[in-house]
């Protein structure tokens, strides 16, 4: 784990004894963001659907004796939104950081090759957890007068090819604005972060695993679309390669921590300067 930290935690404590929930948290940037949230003090919620790999990254965090529990959940519903803020609090008494980081492009394809259940199901995927993760929460961070919340966002609002997914992320900026314009008064910050294309090389779980039965399939021309898209991504870039987890996490500790506390409803960048 510190190896593959290295300067960017530079010894940092902002996350101190912090109850920390992080969805999504079996693999890739959530898995990222769990570990650097845990070098920094926090104790950690790891939420995700699939039991193996919360289970990897548990073991991870005890290996490196970071305080961490998991909780195996479908966040895609309310029901299993509210589960998880109930169990997160029932085991540590509060919840200081929220990160709304389960999502990822089911299918890339031009918008009429979508149908009508395809579009349902990016929706499903990636605005549905994020909106009832915030949903969830806000009544204990309100009782609590304090917290902060980070959901992820994607440079997808302006690229080719994943209008589902884009929409549900276009959703997840404005969601986080009016959030931030309601809930300041109550001492909670929300705040977006949107990765760039990012490697990740722990992932187990494809992003074509919909629910159990239900695989996608790449559309005919599958690879002219992925390659129409990943010029137009790298032509926007000033740094043109692609991110690591571990500099996503990096950005979503900053806004999460008391580093950030004057910032809110905002969105940062990491993404090679594509925006
Ligand atoms: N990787 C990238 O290139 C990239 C780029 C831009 C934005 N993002 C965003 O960053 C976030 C993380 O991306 P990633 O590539 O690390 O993701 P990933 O697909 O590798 O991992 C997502 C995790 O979420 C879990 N998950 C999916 N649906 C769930 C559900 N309904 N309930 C509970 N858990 C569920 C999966 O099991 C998996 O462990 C996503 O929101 C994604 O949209 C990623």
């Amino acid at each position: 784990m510190t190896d593959k930290l290295d300067p960017r935690a530079a010894g940092a404590r902002r996350f101190k004894d912090k109850i920390c929930v992080i969805t999504g948290a079996g693999q890739g940037i959530g898995r990222a963001t769990a570990r650097r949230l845990g070098q920094e003090g926090g104790k950690i919620v790891i939420a995700d659907r699939i039991d193996e790999t919360a289970t990897s990254t548990l073991k991870e965090l005890h290996e490196h004796d970071v305080e961490a529990t998991k909780v195996i959940v479908d966040l895609s519903t309310y029901k299993g939104a509210k589960d998880l803020m109930n169990e997160a609090r029932s085991i540590f008494g509060r919840i200081d950081v929220l990160i709304n980081n389960v999502g990822g492009t089911i299918w890339m394809k031009p918008f009429h090759l979508y149908t009508e259940e395809e579009v349902e199901m990016e929706l499903e995927r990636s605005l549905m957890p994020t909106l009832w993760g915030c949903r969830a929460v806000l009544p204990i961070m309100i009782e609590q007068q304090a917290g902060s919340i980070v959901n992820l966002g994607s440079q997808s609002v302006r690229g080719l090819y994943r209008l589902p997914y884009a929409s549900s992320k276009g959703g997840i900026l404005a969601l986080g604005k009016v959030l931030a314009m309601e809930y300041g008064k109550y001492g909670i910050r929300i705040n977006t972060m949107s990765p760039g294309g990012t490697d990740i090389s722990d992932r187990i779980t494809d992003r074509s695993f919909v629910r159990p039965g239900v695989i996608a399939e790449d559309p005919e021309n599958a690879d002219t679309f992925r390659k129409e898209m990943i010029e137009d991504i790298t032509n926007q870039q000033a740094i043109k390669r692609r991110g690591t987890p571990e500099e996503q996490a990096a950005a979503i500790a900053f806004l999460a921590s008391e580093d950030a506390s004057f910032i809110t409803g905002d969105n940062i960048n990491c993404s090679g300067g594509q925006s």
